[in-house]
Order: C-alpha cells, then sequence, then structure tokens
C-alpha cells in the first residue's frame, strides 16, 4: 500500500536547493553531508555538555512521535532529543488513539497537522510509511523515519557510524563484520549505507541461509554463513536480534543451536582482531545472539551507541528544523 520506491524517497527527501527536508533513508547520502550531521551531532553533544544543558534551537516547536510499533531507545532518545532542543513534544498513543476506532494513517496524520507540528518521527512495520506520510502532507511538517518495515532505521544507522568513529576515525582499513538476522533488518540496510558511503572496503554480511537478503542487494559485501570464518580479522562485530516478528514460519531458525552457529560467544570474540569493538542496536538477547560477557565487556559499545542516538537525533533534528541556528543555551 505504502509503495516503498527508493527513487521517490530520494526525491522526496530534499527540497529543490538541496537542503535536508525529510529523514527517510541513508541510500544515496552523499559523504558529505553525512559527515557534517555527525559533525553536527558533536557539537550539540558539546553545546549541551553531553545533554546536561537545555538549549533553545527549535523553542516553540512541536514534534509528534508516532510509533506504531514497539519501541525503548528510539522513541525515548528522539523525545529527549527534541526537548533538550527546547521543543514541545507530543508521544502519540496509538492504543488509546482514534486509530482503534479504524481512522486511517492518513486521517490521524491531517489531523495532528490541523493542530499545527513541525515534525512527525515515525516508526511502522510496513516498509515505506515514512515516505507515503511525507508525500501526503498538507503542511510543511518534516517526516524523520524512525525505523520501516525491514527497509531503513536511518538515524540508527547515523548514531551506529557516529560511535564506530569516536574509537576508530579511519573507516578506511576497518574490517567489519554484521552478523544475525540481516533479512529482516532495516538497522543493517541503513548501517551498510552508513559504512559504505564512509568509505568501508570490508564489510561482511554473515547470517544463516535462510535469514540473508537477496545477493544482489549488497553489492561489494562478502557473504558468509560460518561465524568463525567471517569473524576471523574483524575489527568490529555489529550483532542482531532475531526479528521473529517479521520472518514467515520457514525462516525461523531453531533457537537451540542458534547461539553455537551465529552467537559471538567470548572465544568466538577472540578470532576476530585484538580490541575488536562489539556493538548491537539493542534491544539485546543475552545467550541468544550475544553472550551476557561480552555484551557487557570492555570492548562492548552497546551502551554508548544509545547515549549518541540522543546527540545524533538533536543533529537530525536541528537540522531539519533550524537548519541555521546556532545553539545557544537556555540555562
Ligand atoms: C531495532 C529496530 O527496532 O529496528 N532497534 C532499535 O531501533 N535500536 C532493532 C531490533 O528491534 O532488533
Amino acid at each position: 500500500m505504502h509503495e516503498p520506491d527508493l527513487a521517490i524517497e530520494a526525491g522526496l527527501q530534499y527540497d529543490s536547493a538541496g537542503r535536508l527536508r525529510h529523514l527517510l533513508t541513508l541510500a544515496g547520502m552523499a559523504p558529505e553531508r553525512m559527515r557534517a550531521l555527525l559533525d553536527r551531532a558533536d557539537a550539540l553533544r558539546n553545546a549541551s555538555r553531553g545533554g546536561t544543558r537545555p538549549l533553545d534551537l527549535l523553542a516553540g516547536r512541536t514534534v509528534i512521535n508516532l510509533f506504531f510499533e514497539p519501541s525503548t531507545r528510539t522513541r525515548t532518545s528522539f523525545d529527549l532529543a527534541a526537548q533538550r532542543l527546547g521543543a514541545q513534544v507530543i508521544n502519540f498513543d496509538i492504543a488509546s488513539s482514534s486509530t482503534v476506532k479504524g481512522e486511517t494513517l492518513l486521517d490521524t496524520v491531517h489531523t495532528l497537522e490541523a493542530m499545527h507540528c513541525d515534525a512527525f518521527v515515525v516508526r511502522h512495520k510496513e516498509s515505506g510509511t515514512p515516505g507515503f506520510i511525507a508525500r501526503h502532507l498538507h503542511s510543511r511538517a518534516a517526516v524523520l523515519n524512525a525505523g520501516d518495515g525491514n527497509r531503513a532505521h536511518p538515524t540508527q544507522g547515523l548514531l551506529d557510524v557516529l560511535t564506530l568513529r569516536r574509537h576508530r576515525p579511519d573507516f578506511s582499513e576497518l574490517r567489519i563484520v554484521i552478523c544475525g538476522d540481516i533479512r529482516h533488518s532495516r538497522v543493517a540496510r541503513s548501517d551498510i549505507h552508513a559504512l559504505r558511503t564512509l568509505g568501508v572496503a570490508d564489510l561482511r554480511l554473515c547470517a544463516p541461509p535462510q535469514l540473508l537478503p537477496a545477493t544482489d542487494e549488497f553489492p561489494g559485501c562478502r557473504i558468509f554463513h560460518n561465524f568463525d570464518e567471517a569473524i576471523a580479522g574483524a575489527d568490529v562485530a555489529i550483532m542482531l536480534r532475531l526479528q521473529k516478528e517479521r520472518m514467515e514460519h520457514a525462516e525461523i531458525p531453531s533457537e537451540a543451536g542458534y547461539f553455537e552457529r551465529y552467537g559471538l560467544s567470548e572465544q568466538r570474540l577472540r578470532r576476530a582482531a585484538a580490541g575488536c569493538l562489539v556493538m548491537h542496536p539493542g534491544p539485546i538477547n543475552r545467550g541468544m545472539e550475544i553472550a551476557a560477557g561480552v555484551a557487557d565487556g570492555q570492548h562492548s559499545l552497546i551502551l554508548e551507541q544509545v547515549a549518541n542516538g540522543v546527540f545524533v537525533r538533536m543533529a537530525v533534528l536541528a537540522e531539519l528544523l533550524a537548519p541555521d541556528a546556532v545553539p545557544s543555551m537556555t540555562a
């Protein structure tokens, strides 16, 4: 129903002057623009003293979180990001809204627009929904994709590369493995776009055969079914959850044995390069795709990813709603 067409979305994403109008996908984003967003996130981290000082860049603006799927990190960090920039935030509660009375998605959006808002942050199980909303808006509101189906999660891709570049600023020599349910992962797709755009040449994708996308979807990535081979010498391991809520019955791997073949254990991590960084977008399933000791280990960046999510979302909101504003503190 939502015509998930990347070309159309890429056309929607920028205005005629080339400015970011919506954030729907990282596909096709120029490296300079991506780096500028990351620099902006770092600048806002400094200006807000790590998020402890409120800023007023978005004073008087209204951001509506429209989450049709569960979320802990993404929704909270969008909420905090907008509030720390001085915006008013509405966390629209789908379960107690007129959606349950049969109101359509667009009628809901147009209703909220009639009350005036500056941005919609949208998460939906159907790929293409944020673009669909962006195409049918009545106002100049911006749409930010907070995860659509298995397709894109652009702010997660940005926060992952922001986190990584703080530890490994030169991406060109990095060997990175992404392991897990790649087929159903919007995080994997946005990470792949971000990492490739910023110059990662050795990118390895590892999954059981039924959880890999079509072989031609990611040109330039090396495909593995054997995690011991894929992780050999890697500098970074990005682990993914089994997203059973998106799987067809035949794709669900047996849980017994999954960790043994595809889980990141302490022992398997020793096959990677010394100091291999461990990443995961969360939520993690301990003992399923990652051992608890690895998730909590000294090379785990998992909670840093969460922290950086707030700064990336501040940067994207500022870029969309106040592109020329310079941050100043309100207190
Ligand atoms: C992910 C998502 O919802 O796409 N989580 C997140 O946003 N950090 C990944 C997942 O649910 O496995």
